[in-house]
């Protein structure tokens, strides 16, 4: 399929690759619109679909990740006319269903709707570039895809509030040590260790893999007592696993495992 507002490449070595999705609209700090959205959403699902792939690593250029929606195409509306068609694109929602881990690597802007989709990834390697706001007050709305709920369960209450009422940025330093961000790297070396990363996960298990992501995430989703419980039963389930045998029997042979994800 071709794209006018991503690039997508496939990078690694190993049996299992990384789909590299970057974000394609220079001119306008890739603001997020329709049609960028939709082609996110598609490449997204064809990823998730390919048993080639591992990982898929979302990017954006050094001067932004993304600057947030596009102002222009919000501008004309009314309340009935956001409501009457939601406005954002439902692929807003896509990288949610997303199984395979998918990891942000941001330089320079993230934004508003750039921050927020930041955030839906599994985690953010930030350049030392990077830097996050949701300024959404300075045109009078409000955030529309999470912002306000993802900001302060991931920094607390005092700075996601700080950040969403003043509308100030966090630079790439301040949101490493407010745990926004996993780890902050030169700009330069921010691709080569976001598909680092991706080639280390890819290197393990494909079900244990995608079943620690579904947990931490019902960490943020569920009461405790429920997450530990499942947590359990999937512990449990990987018992049946090849992988579970072939992980603790290469352990103890002092060897490296073979994975064959099943
Ligand atoms: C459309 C945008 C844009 C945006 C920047 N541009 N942000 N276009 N939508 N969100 C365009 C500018 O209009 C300009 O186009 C070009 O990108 C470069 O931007 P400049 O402003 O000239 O660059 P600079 O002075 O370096 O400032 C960078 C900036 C500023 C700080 C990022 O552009 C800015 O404040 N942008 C808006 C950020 C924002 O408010 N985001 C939240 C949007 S609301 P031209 O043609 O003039 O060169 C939102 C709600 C999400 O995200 C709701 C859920 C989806």
């Amino acid at each position: 399929m071709s794209y006018e507002c991503i690039i997508t490449a496939v990078h690694g070595d190993g049996p299992r690759k990384t789909g590299l999705i970057t974000l394609n609209r220079p001119k306008a700090l890739n603001a997020l619109n329709d049609q960028l959205m939709d082609e996110m959403g598609a490449a997204l699902q064809a990823f998730d679909a390919d048993d080639g792939i591992g990982c898929i690593v979302l990017t954006g250029s050094e001067r932004a990740f993304a600057a947030g929606a596009d102002i222009p195409t919000m501008l004309p509306h009314t309340f009935a006319s956001a409501f009457k068609s939601g406005l954002i694109s439902k692929n807003w929602e896509t990288i949610l269903k997303v199984r395979k881990p998918v990891i942000a690597a941001v330089a320079g802007f993230a934004l508003g709707g750039g921050c927020e989709l930041a955030m839906m990834c599994d985690f953010i390697i930030a350049a030392d570039s990077a830097k996050f706001g949701q300024p959404e007050i300075k045109l009078g709305i409000v955030p529309g895809a999470g912002g306000t709920q993802r900001l302060p369960r991931a920094v607390g209450k005092s700075k996601a509030m700080d950040m969403l009422l003043t509308a100030r940025m966090m630079a790439a330093a301040e949101a490493e040590s407010a745990g926004l961000v996993s780890r902050v790297v030169p700009a330069d070396k921010l691709l080569e260790e976001a598909l680092a990363a991706a080639e280390t996960i890819n290197g393990f298990s494909g079900p244990s893999v995608m079943l620690i992501k579904e947990l931490v995430n019902l960490a943020f989703q569920g009461p405790l007592t429920d997450g530990v419980a499942v947590e359990r039963r999937y512990f449990h389930a990987l018992f049946g696993s090849h992988d579970q045998r072939e992980g603790m029997e290469a352990f103890l042979a002092k060897r490296a495992p073979n994975f064959e994800h099943r």
